[in-house]
């Protein structure tokens, strides 16, 4: 059985990843400094799955504690590197906790895992990385843009980093970029969790449905798009999540063509926002109440993913479709709304 290593293992996609893992056959152990993410994620993947994994709380940005718990778990075949801080305006203020955390958790791992000679690596990058592109869909060549952000910055710099030392050592690693992660699984028993007022659409969203905000803000509605306002690739966090099982795969099964490579993940399918907002209403059957404002500043109008990188080579292709995505979401924010969730 492949052991694998899941760095922020009970945050929103680690959580769903782990679980496909262990559907899979694989032996997971989670890694996670609980700085956004709660320690009763780990009852709930063994709810669903039956499997509780291992799990150790340490700040990777702590070298010492990365090098004891690679001795520690001894073989691991691959590493699954979700850990890092991921709120875009927080990082446009706080910039330097953005530098330090993510970029000195990656430089720790991949010094520690050359010591022990763990050489497969599986990362989390962005479409962010590709800002507005002047053609979409944005393919894997699409160039990147200067980060508008800090947190945008360390995505492009982690690629970097994992290019330049996998092609300088035994390292191999695959770069995977989301597009808009949304939806939960289907057990409703694990999600996203976000902290204080959600800045992402599909938590806003729900939690207006439910009446914990009083109203969704639309930022901008003039926008060159057919209704005038923004467009993303919206995706199922559990199809991301299989995604993630396929690279692993890739790199175990010496299938990699490059020692470093990158995949686009997302549904190919541009949806605005007042989709979202429409669809939201079809599924749940609620009236969602929401005005149109202003811009938000760094806003991209359109973004969306070419995907047949991915389909061809990882062998994936995005199952799940927005009604899936909304009545997921939905579902888990019914049950956080019970209060059945942190019981
Ligand atoms: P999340 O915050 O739910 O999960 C990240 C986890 O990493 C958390 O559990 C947190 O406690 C942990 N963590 C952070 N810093 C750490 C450290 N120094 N040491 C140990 N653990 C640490 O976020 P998520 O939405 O699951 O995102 C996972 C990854 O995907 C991140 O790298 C994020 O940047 C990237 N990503 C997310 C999205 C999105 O919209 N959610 C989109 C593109 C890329
Ligand atoms: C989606 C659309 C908003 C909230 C961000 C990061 C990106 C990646 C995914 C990590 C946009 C609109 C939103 C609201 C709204 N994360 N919106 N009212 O900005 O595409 O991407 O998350 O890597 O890096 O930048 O996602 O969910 O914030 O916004 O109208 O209250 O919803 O303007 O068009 P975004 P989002």
């Amino acid at each position: 059985m492949n052991k694998v290593l899941v760095t922020g293992g009970t945050g929103y996609i680690g959580s769903h990843t782990v679980v496909e893992l262990i559907n899979a056959g694989y032996e997971t152990v989670i890694v996670d400094n609980l700085s956004n993410s709660e320690l009763f994620i780990l009852d709930r993947i063994e709810q669903i799955t039956g499997v509780k994994p291992k799990f150790y709380q340490i700040d990777l940005c702590e070298r010492e504690k990365v090098v004891e718990l690679f001795k520690a778990e001894g073989n691991i075949d691959a590493v699954i590197h979700f850990a890092a801080f991921k709120a875009v305006g927080e990082s446009v203020k706080e910039p330097l906790k953005y530098f330090r955390n993510n970029n000195l958790s990656l430089i720790n791992l991949l010094e520690v895992m050359s010591e022990v000679n763990v050489n497969n690596v599986v990362f989390s990058s962005s479409a962010t990385v590709y800002g507005q592109p002047d053609v979409l869909p944005a393919t894997e060549s699409t160039p990147f843009q200067k980060a508008l952000s800090a947190y945008g910055s360390t995505k492009q710099m982690g690629e970097e980093m994992l290019e330049k030392v996998s092609a300088a050592t035994a390292i191999k690693s695959i770069a995977l970029r989301y597009f808009n992660p949304v939806g939960a699984h289907k057990s409703a028993l694990i999600g996203e969790l976000p902290v204080g007022i959600p800045n992402n659409l599909m938590p806003f969203v729900t939690q207006t449905g439910i009446g914990k905000r009083e109203q969704l803000t639309i930022f901008g509605a003039d926008y060159s798009t057919p209704d005038g306002t923004c467009i993303r690739d919206y995706i199922h966090v559990v199809d991301l999540a299989k995604a993630h099982v396929k690279a692993c795969e890739r790199l175990l099964q010496g299938k990699a063509e490059e020692s470093y490579e990158v995949f686009n993940l997302g549904t190919g399918k541009g949806t605005t926002v007042l989709e979202i907002v429409n669809a939201f209403e079809k599924v749940t059957g609620q009236t969602l109440k929401y005005k149109i404002g202003e811009r938000r500043v760094g806003d991209v109008e359109s973004l969306y993913a070419e995907t047949k990188l991915a389909n061809n080579k990882l062998g994936w292709k995005a199952e799940l479709g927005l009604d899936e995505m909304l009545s997921s979401a939905w579902a888990w924010e019914v049950k956080l709304h019970e209060g059945i969730v942190n019981a």
